[in-house]
């Protein structure tokens, strides 16, 4: 595995506490979307932690081709 699954064509809305940490799927594989499984063992590939500051919504990428990782940048809307 060298490029990452797309999950999804659109990003995952997520209410995020402040306070705690959430581990992003980079791999794409994970049941668990947008989170980390565990899945990508024995691949490149490893969750991106995210531990944001205040509680609120985010959006986190589904497509894996996001350049502000783990965050959504717009790229699911670029042709695959
Ligand atoms: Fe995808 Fe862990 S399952 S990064």
């Amino acid at each position: 595995m060298t490029n990452p699954v797309r999950a999804s064509n659109t990003p995952f809305a997520v209410k995020v506490e402040q306070g705690k940490d959430y581990w992003w799927c980079a791999c794409g594989q994970s049941k668990k979307q947008p989170f980390c499984d565990g899945t990508h063992k024995g691949s490149t590939f490893s969750p991106i932690k995210y531990s944001p500051d205040v509680s609120k919504e985010v959006h986190f990428c589904g497509c894996k081709g996001t350049g502000s990782q783990p965050l959504c940048d717009g790229s699911h809307k670029n042709p695959v």
